[in-house]
């Protein structure tokens, strides 16, 4: 290697910085990376309010980690201590109801973010290429999200947490010849118990910060490619983008302080709508509650899961209908992104969030009659949409051409 060819390889000579701006950038180049993927970072021009969904999510996740952090002050994770520590958090410790409940309903709006998030990826064909591992990475961390949601559930010890981690962890002993081990290293016993709820302690905050490390890739990789948008198509020139800051900045900023005020609304007057009341009751192995519901946010795959008769053929289609997802990327066959100009395929994803709500509804009722019927009927088409309409409605539909980014806000303007 030449002289020259190594002082180009040693980067930190090349801070466009002087004085103190300048060593440090020059040591520790974040100050540049920030204003190169921050304050100058082209966005298209035509972004739309679905585009403020990601960071919204990012903010939740924020509020969930700090006040996990304070939760975890007061937290005893042993199955005699949990449900009275809870308690105390309530009562007795300042502002602990407020933090608690913060903690509590985050989640649910969190998962309310990803969902439109998901759905706006889906709409605009933001999980095709150039994006797909931007969209994967988005997948994973829906799962972890699913885990961490779950295993926090089971914290606070009571009547639902209790039966909720016994029904969920028994899955896994459907799982042929590993299965039963698999349950045992899981709960450290063989019933959900003290040891359980340690472990599940653990593994609730190693998955909340691993989450935090997917989303630095799902971000890296969505700057390789820069942002969709409603078009679909690439920017053509610097003049069809504008600036992350301040334009997006101020948007998302925006949309998140619109998103938080409903929030606040639901915190403040009703706090545990989205939550279970039997899970005020200290958890009992004696006695079984009368309906074993999970949180809102699992029931399309509560769903799913009972709509199979048999227990391991239920898992199996809970965990690939989002594994599945994984592969629109691949299965789609249009050339074309977005649905404003997919005739044929923006019924067909339409229908498929409508789907996704008739699916919540009847994970929510009893396994029974009609309900399991529709609960068949949501989960054939739940994978009809991937692995039948996605290949197929490409080869089928004619879309129409997409307009370039200045056409589409000329159109809006008209
Ligand atoms: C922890 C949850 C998540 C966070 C914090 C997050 C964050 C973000 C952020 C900040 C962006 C850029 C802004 C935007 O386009 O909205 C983004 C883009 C994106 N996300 Fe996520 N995301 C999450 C989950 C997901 C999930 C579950 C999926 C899909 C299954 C997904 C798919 C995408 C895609 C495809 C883009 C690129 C969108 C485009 O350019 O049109 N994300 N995400």
């Amino acid at each position: 290697m030449s002289s020259n060819e190594l002082q180009g390889y040693k980067k930190t000579l090349n801070s466009p910085y002087t004085g103190i701006k300048g060593w440090i950038d020059s040591r520790l180049p974040l100050i540049r990376m920030m204003e190169a993927e921050y304050l100058k970072f082209p966005v298209p021009k035509s972004l739309n309010y679905f585009w403020s969904f990601g960071g919204i999510a990012m903010f939740c996740l924020i509020g969930l980690i700090l006040t996990g952090i304070f939760l975890g002050f007061h937290y005893k994770p042993s199955a005699d201590d949990a449900f009275d520590s809870v308690e105390r958090i309530m009562r007795d410790v300042s502002f602990g109801w407020l933090i608690r409940y913060l903690h509590a309903n985050l989640v649910s709006f969190f998962f309310i973010a990803t969902f439109v998030h998901i759905f706006r990826a889906l709409y605009f064909g933001s999980y095709k290429a150039p994006r797909e591992l931007v969209y994967i990475f988005g997948l994973t961390m829906f799962m972890l999200m699913m885990a961490t949601a779950f295993l926090g559930y089971t914290l606070p010890w009571g009547q639902m947490s209790y039966w909720g981690a016994t029904v969920i962890t028994n899955l896994f002993s459907a799982i042929p010849v590993v299965g039963d081990a698999i349950l045992t290293l899981l709960l450290g016993d063989f019933t959900v118990g003290d040891s359980a709820v340690n472990r599940f302690y653990v593994l609730h905050w190693l998955l909340a910060f691993a989450i935090v490390g997917l989303v630095v890739f799902h971000v890296i990789t969505l700057h390789m490619t820069g942002s969709n948008n409603p078009t679909g198509t690439e920017p053509q020139s610097w003049d069809e983008t504008v600036s992350f800051h301040p334009y997006v900045t101020i948007k998302d900023l925006n949309a998140t302080i619109f998103f938080f005020i409903i929030l606040a609304f639901i915190l403040f007057y009703y706090p545990n709508i989205l939550g279970h009341s039997d899970n005020y009751i200290k958890a009992n192995p004696m006695v079984t509650p009368a309906h074993i519901v999970p949180e809102w946010y699992f029931l399309p795959f509560y769903a799913i899961l009972r709509a199979i008769p048999d227990k391991l053929g239920g898992v199996i289609a809970m965990f690939s209908s989002i594994l599945a997802l994984g592969l629109l990327p691949w299965l789609d066959t249009s050339k074309v992104r977005s649905c404003l100009f997919r005739p044929i395929w923006r019924y067909c994803v339409l229908l498929f969030a409508v789907n996704f709500l008739v699916l919540m509804y009847v994970g929510g009722k009893p396994a029974e009659g009609l309900y399991v019927l529709i609960s068949r009927i949501g989960t054939a088409y739940w994978f009809l949409f991937i692995f039948v309409l996605a290949p197929l409605v490409g080869f089928l539909e004619t879309p129409r051409q997409p307009l370039t980014i200045t056409n589409y806000l000329q159109s809006k303007k008209a």
